[in-house]
């Protein structure tokens, strides 16, 4: 049988991937589709609350034995003792990387941070969502909320760190700032990622997987470019390739 230099060259690992697909479906059937097209060496996996609601921990758990780093994206914002709890139960499920709203205010970032902690060695990593990027100047204000978009995004981001979390969700165009205002060991993870030339889809402001990278971001949430790329394993082995350090 002739050798497939393609195939090779395309299956080639990547050491802690950078690229999370979100996996952004409808149902299990068609996430576990997906994800038979890629292996844990080329990407993470991002569930958010759609999947999460329709199939439960049972998906993570699927995914998690088949050795994929999972970031479970439910955004947790409630009382600091449920956070806490909720926290330690996604831990438990062997997720890679967790999120809750800095919004949430500090008392609740140190009950997240807790709930983390009671994990113990193989905790996840805790990230905060600071301001959504749906959100503008104009939702501010109508909360009452007496400052500008970036420097609010910056408090809350200092919030979240003083608390202990890991690093923060941002929008492509805040990671150069918060990079340089963190420091190198905050975790940015970064959704709105476009390779040059491919759809922008409902995103307004993207940047290229290369554009994030060397803007700071840690880690790439990217999802249609991939997913609903005729070949999959194609799209995300041109991505990785154009992100090698
Ligand atoms: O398909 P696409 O690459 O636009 O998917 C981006 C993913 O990142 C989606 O799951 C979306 O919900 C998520 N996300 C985002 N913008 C944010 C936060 C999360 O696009 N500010």
């Amino acid at each position: 049988m002739g050798i497939d230099e393609t195939s090779i060259e395309e299956s080639v690992p990547v050491l802690d991937p950078r690229v999370i697909v979100a996996l952004d479906y409808a149902s299990k059937k068609q996430a576990l589709e997906f994800v038979a097209e890629v292996s844990p060496e080329v990407c993470k996996l991002k569930i958010g609350k759609e999947l999460f609601t329709r199939t439960g921990p049972t998906l993570i758990d699927i995914l998690v034995s088949k050795g994929f780093d999972v970031f479970l994206d439910l955004k947790y914002h409630d009382i600091p003792n449920t956070v806490k709890r909720a926290v330690y139960a996604a831990g438990q499920l062997g997720v890679w990387m967790l999120n809750v709203h800095a919004l949430g205010g500090y008392s609740m970032l140190l009950a997240a941070r807790e709930g983390i902690d009671m994990i113990g060695t193989h905790r996840p990593y805790l990230i905060a969502v600071t301001l959504l990027t749906s959100q503008s100047q104009e939702d501010l204000d109508q909360l009452g909320v007496d400052q500008e978009v970036p420097e609010f995004i910056d408090r809350l981001a200092d919030l979240a760190i003083s608390a202990g979390l890991d690093g923060l969700v941002c929008s492509a165009q805040e990671t150069a700032t918060l990079r340089h205002r963190l420091g190198k060991t905050a975790i940015l993870v970064t959704p709105g990622i476009r390779p040059a030339g491919t759809a922008a889809h409902d995103q307004q402001r993207t940047m290229t997987p290369e554009q994030a990278v060397a803007s700071g971001s840690s880690y790439l949430v990217i999802g249609r470019p991939i997913t609903q790329h005729a070949n999959p394993a194609e799209a995300l082995s041109v991505i990785n390739k154009s992100i090698l350090d």
